[in-house]
């Protein structure tokens, strides 16, 4: 079901920006006021493009910026970073409606994440112009750049919202955490930079590790509990491997929540609050069951049916939010999706084995039940513990 949800969402979502991109592609896009541009790339992200023609006799950047607002009433903006990194540092050409009906393109220079307001940016510019109509925002200007700058750290951006006259604050999906990169004026040639690759290669690592414990460790941990326990040869074998498999699945957490906070506090202005919150309440909640195995009663305590009831609880809680915590990490790391269906399948193989196995063992203890019965109705006293599974 999940399966199914997630492919579909994809296939809207490829269907919508391919239906963008035709709207605001390089392809058969003509200019008013006959504007013509030397060249044009379709941006990787954001369904965009960037028409520019450069003049490196006088370092003049004459350009077309190309992409659908994310609301009607939104904004679209391009800039140079000449500090490099995302956002901060940002010189910013930003059209949007302005609060006489009429569109128009503000400069500023972005020195802190928030609205943005108006201001001069570090380079000259002229012609400024913008124009809204089938679905997508243009916005044309001249930059003059300092002589020799023919490689720029491009950033783009579309934002849904202008409160008075003020543009309001992007989503931070994948899209619009990806759309910058290199731009080589004189080539036509585009990169990704990204972030960088550190901060990648650390989300791949943080990513690996939560997989591997929350999605994999502690459901298999969990089915050695529960499972293996109705076979009597197995205790208290299942004990053991059920402690051990949590205990390292626990620790591969840890991990993976360390580097979790390390990549929470270096990604400053953006807040992936419900990932958050849920790897957070994730920790404290394993972090309280493997500390409860200390003060387990005994067996025959009167009160370790409610400590059997309140691990039980947390712990599926546990295995119910690794999970689902898995998944929206995925989702923020916007990988090929192969990498979600093979996370998809080994769920699913681990529900399987569940499934057959709580039917082998209702099997059995229907069988135990009735042989159970069989032998106290021939008169034989069965002094055998009478053994129920535990819900
Ligand atoms: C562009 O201009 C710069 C100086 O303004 C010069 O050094 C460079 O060789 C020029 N490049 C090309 C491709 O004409
Ligand atoms: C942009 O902001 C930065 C940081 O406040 C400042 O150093 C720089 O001079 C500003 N640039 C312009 C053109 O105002």
């Amino acid at each position: 079901m999940a399966a199914l949800g997630f492919r579909l969402l994809f296939l809207l979502s490829a269907v919508g920006s391919a239906a963008a991109a035709t709207a605001s592609g390089c392809s058969s896009m003509a200019f008013s006021s006959n504007r013509v541009y030397a060249a044009c790339i379709d941006l990787p992200r954001l369904s965009s493009s960037l028409h520019w023609s450069y003049d490196n006799a006088s370092a003049t950047l004459s350009l077309a910026f190309v992409a659908p607002p994310a609301g009607p009433e939104g904004w679209v903006s391009w800039a140079i970073n000449p500090s490099g990194g995302g956002m901060i540092g940002c010189q910013t050409l930003i059209a949007f409606r302005q609060p006489n009906g009429v569109m128009g393109i503000k400069t500023c220079n972005i020195t802190r994440y928030g609205p943005v307001a108006e201001g001069p940016i570090e380079f000259e510019t002229s012609d400024m112009a913008a124009e809204q109509s089938g679905g997508v925002m243009r916005l044309f200007a001249k930059m003059k750049l300092p002589a020799g700058m023919t490689e720029v750290k491009q950033v783009w951006q579309v934002g849904s919202a202008v409160v008075n006259g003020v543009p309001q604050k992007h989503d931070f999906k994948p899209e619009n955490l990806q759309s910058l990169g290199q731009l080589d004026l004189i080539k036509g040639s585009i990169s990704a930079s990204g972030g960088g690759t550190a901060p990648r290669r650390n989300k791949y690592v943080h990513g690996i590790l939560n997989a591997v414990s929350w999605g994999i460790l502690l459901p298999i941990g969990q089915l050695f509990a529960r499972y293996l326990k109705t076979f009597r040869s197995a205790d208290p074998a299942w004990f053991y491997l059920h402690v051990s498999c949590q205990i390292i699945g626990y620790a591969v957490g840890v991990g993976g929540w360390a580097t979790g906070l390390v990549l929470g506090s270096r990604s400053k202005g953006i807040q992936y609050t419900t990932h958050r919150n849920i790897g957070i309440s994730l920790f404290t909640l394993c972090t309280i069951q493997v500390s409860a195995l200390l003060l387990r009663p005994n067996k025959d305590h009167k009160y370790r049916l409610y400590w059997n009831i309140y691990h039980h609880s947390v712990g599926y809680t546990v295995i119910v939010l690794g999970i689902v915590n898995v998944f929206k990490g995925l989702q923020i790391l916007n990988i090929d999706h192969k990498w979600t269906v093979y996370f998809i399948i080994i769920i699913c193989i681990l529900g399987g084995i569940a499934l057959f196995l709580e039917i082998v063992t209702w099997i059995i203890v229907i069988k135990r039940r009735s042989d159970d019965s069989r032998k106290s109705h021939d008169g034989s006293t069965s002094s055998g513990v009478q053994r129920s599974i535990s819900l």
